[in-house]
């Protein structure tokens, strides 16, 4: 296969590259020694998906993009806004577009279905989606790792097995898909190689942790109460309400062999994923 960042030697533009996924698309870039752009509220090159000035100048020279929305593709706007952003992109000379997006999402399809269409209408660009599960990293990266570090996982989503996928998985697929031939026009539906319920994840991670820490279902009523009162905002407690309602609902408890497909490997077990997060430190305990 060629590598290189497939569009010469101009730069990606790895959006939200400080997140859970881009941040890993970023430092692959980075270690293959390929020009890269982090686009995001902070970065030096502002981008905001709230403020379409930036969109622009953060575009300036850029080859491709990884392209992950911000919160998420069902809030309200984010199609128009994936839609607007990629016919800037191929206006601007953007070959590449690779779109993180959320397994079992309707709203999400309809952006994908939006920068399939820009991208098609111009014969000389291609898209590649990664339609992907619940990220491992919830529990250690984003707002699942209070509930860990509290000792009590309490949240809605019942005993339905979820196939948690690892970022850094979804890293490599992304990377293989900005750098190599062969994953245009392609959709990766990316899951772990496992299903758990979330009671087994907190069991794992116990066992990784030496901790106690163990999985309370709890309704959605209840879960949003709990997350207003430690000061999540309205409108994230809105977007958690809507994802444990829709997603969890059983719809996404089957595993794909979307990695396998993209990488010709199979994706990490969240046994290894639980053992090297506790080994930073993260969930505190330490085995
Ligand atoms: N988490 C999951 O399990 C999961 C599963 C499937 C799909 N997804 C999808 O993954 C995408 C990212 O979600 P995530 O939870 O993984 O978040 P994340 O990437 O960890 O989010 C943080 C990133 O977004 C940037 N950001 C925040 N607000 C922004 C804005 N207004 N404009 C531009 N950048 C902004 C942040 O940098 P700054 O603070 O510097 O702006 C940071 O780089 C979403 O579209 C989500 O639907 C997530």
């Amino acid at each position: 296969m060629a590598t290189g960042n497939g569009q010469g030697t101009k730069t990606t533009l790895v959006l939200g590259g400080t997140g859970k996924t881009g941040r890993r698309v970023a430092e692959r870039l980075a270690g293959r020694a390929l020009q890269a752009r982090i686009g995001s509220r902070f970065s030096e090159s502002p981008f905001d998906w709230e403020d379409r000035t930036t969109w622009a100048p953060a575009l300036e020279d850029v080859g491709s993009v990884y392209v992950s929305y911000y919160p998420d593709l069902a809030v309200p706007g984010a199609v128009a806004a994936v839609r607007s952003f990629a016919e800037l992109a191929v206006e601007n000379g953007v070959r590449r577009l690779v779109l993180l997006s959320g397994r079992g999402e309707p709203e999400a399809e309809h952006a994908e279905l939006a920068l399939q269409e820009v991208v098609d209408a111009k014969a000389s660009a291609e898209w590649t989606i990664l339609r992907s599960t619940w990220f491992d990293q919830n529990f250690s990266e984003d707002y699942m790792l209070e509930h860990v570090l509290s000792g009590e996982i309490r949240l809605p989503a019942g005993d339905v097995p979820t196939p948690f996928l690892d970022a850094d998985d979804i890293a490599d697929v992304a990377v293989a898909a900005l750098t190599d031939e062969g994953h245009a026009g392609q959709l990766y539906e990316l899951t772990g190689p496992r299903l758990l319920t979330f009671a087994e994840a907190a069991a794992e991670i116990a066992g990784a942790t030496g901790r106690e820490i163990r999985y309370v279902p709890v309704s959605l009523e209840e879960h949003a109460a709990e997350a207003a009162g430690h000061g999540v905002p309205a409108e994230v407690v809105e977007l958690l309400t809507y994802l444990f309602s829709e997603v969890v609902d059983g719809r996404n408890a089957n595993t794909t062999n979307g990695v396998r497909r993209a990488l010709g490997r199979e994706p990490k077990d969240f046994s290894d994923y639980a053992r090297e997060a506790a080994a930073t430190g993260v969930w505190g305990g330490g085995r």
